[in-house]
């Protein structure tokens, strides 16, 4: 089998002839990245392929990276007889049939951090308009008219943000809102580190008693679902804002215009809503439509080119190291393996259907050629083991054939 030397080790299937498919136009870091990194063999296309073309191009790849448009359902992925990781430079997965996927013995990465920064510079951003009555002011402009006044006009400084979800993206708009001179409090369901002076609350209600903005950072779950409705909306203060920039389902949205039109909830701004249209050619309907005091955005929360190039080096950063270790670190659909190499070794990966029996087929196969293991780690995850193994020899060309003949075996490959 061709080798290639990486460091002490000889790599059974060389970088340069691992073939790389990106499409959509990740961003250029990703291939950059990927080449500096020894994989030279990328093709990047600017869009998503038509389904023939795509059908052709995942028969050859052995790593695939997309972004939201291209459908990696089970009949895609079936295709893609040498495919070994996905990389979706996004953040959703659902474009990924992750059951197929993982049944393959692909594992999918995504990149769901990499926009956080961009959603918490928003969030400050959104906190000023709304507490100087921008957007209203600058329509009033644009119609002709001069709404020159400071009534209901204010710093943030001094003024008190509540946050609700102190995650990635919480944490990161509790510092930017200290630095500009705002007292933060916040609430989280999990024990999480208070940043800078931030106060935690034991509840939501403490928060909407306390804050002149409030501000949602948390995921779509049943439980957050509806988290903000009339009885919330009501429970804030007097002429207090609100921010949405998480997930629709969070905000009961004709509560909020209610609120909106008494006056109650002096403004708010939302990013993102239960229904968005799907397309540039479907039109928006929402009950905050309308509103003066509502500043509606479309969803571009994490939408900026700093947020996209964090993507693709986030991803191509996973991508590679699957590929040259075998760590799946942040796999969507796998079992979370993350393992350093001994010196001098040979790294096996096995993923198969998690049954009993197997680990001792594996080993038995390892053992009837004389190969001795200085390093095993198993991990499962549902119906899907994933096993790394480290020995002291192997011979590939004979090993290879009799560990994808162990029963129940999806994907095997010695690393080096
Ligand atoms: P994260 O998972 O890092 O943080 C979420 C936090 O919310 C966690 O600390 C969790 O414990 C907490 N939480 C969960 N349920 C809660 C509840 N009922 N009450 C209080 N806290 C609760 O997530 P991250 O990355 O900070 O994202 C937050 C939200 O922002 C997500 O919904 C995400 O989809 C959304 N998002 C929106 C973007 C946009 O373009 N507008 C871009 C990126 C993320």
């Amino acid at each position: 089998m061709k080798t290639e030397t990486a460091g002490t080790r000889r790599r059974t299937l060389p970088r340069s002839q691992i073939r790389v498919l990106l499409l959509e136009g990740v961003h250029e870091r990703a291939a950059e990245y990927l080449s500096a990194m020894g994989y030279t063999n990328v093709r990047h296309e600017p869009d998503a392929l038509p389904q023939v073309e795509l059908r052709d191009a995942l028969s050859s790849a052995h790593v695939v990276g997309i972004r939201s448009r291209t459908q990696l359902d089970a009949e895609a992925l079936a295709t893609a007889r040498r495919l070994f990781a996905v990389g979706c430079f996004c953040i959703g997965t659902n474009q990924v049939d992750l059951s197929a996927a993982a049944h393959k013995g692909v594992p999918v990465f995504n990149a769901p951090h990499s926009n956080t920064r961009s959603v918490a510079e928003l969030v400050i951003g959104l906190s000023v308009m709304l507490m100087r009555g921008i957007f209203e002011k600058s329509t009033r402009v644009h119609e002709g008219g001069w709404l020159k006044t400071a009534a209901g006009s204010h710093e943030l400084r001094g003024r008190t943000l509540g946050i609700v979800g102190y995650g990635h993206i919480g944490s990161q708009v509790s510092v930017l809102a200290e630095a500009m001179g705002m007292h933060v409090v916040f609430h989280d369901i999990r024990p999480v580190l208070a940043l800078g002076n931030a106060r935690p609350q034991p509840d939501l209600a403490s928060v909407l008693q306390i804050a002149d903005i409030v501000t949602l950072h948390v995921p779509d779950t049943p439980e957050t679902r509806g988290l903000i409705g009339k009885a919330e909306l009501d429970a804030m203060r007097p002429g207090s804002h609100l921010i949405n920039a998480s997930r629709g389902t969070v905000v009961d949205g004709d509560a909020l215009a209610a609120a909106l039109v008494s006056g109650h909830v002096a403004g708010a701004a939302v990013d993102v809503f239960e229904k968005e249209p799907k397309g540039k050619d479907e039109t928006f309907e929402n009950p905050l439509r309308g509103i003066p005091s509502a500043i509606l955005t479309p969803h571009v929360g994490g939408s900026t080119l700093e947020a996209q190039e964090a993507i693709a080096i986030d991803v191509a950063t996973k991508l590679v190291s699957y590929s040259d270790s075998g760590n799946t670190t942040g796999a969507v659909n796998f079992p979370q393996l993350n393992l350093t190499a001994h010196e001098g070794c040979h790294r096996v990966l096995h993923i198969h259907r998690n049954a009993p029996g197997i680990m001792a087929h594996i080993n038995e196969v390892l053992s009837s050629h004389g190969a001795n293991i200085l390093g095993q780690h198993l991990q499962t995850l549902g119906d899907i083991g994933y096993v790394v193994i480290d020995v002291d020899s192997i011979d590939a060309a004979e090993a290879l054939p009799q560990l994808k003949g162990v029963e129940g075996t999806l994907r095997t490959r010695i690393l080096y």
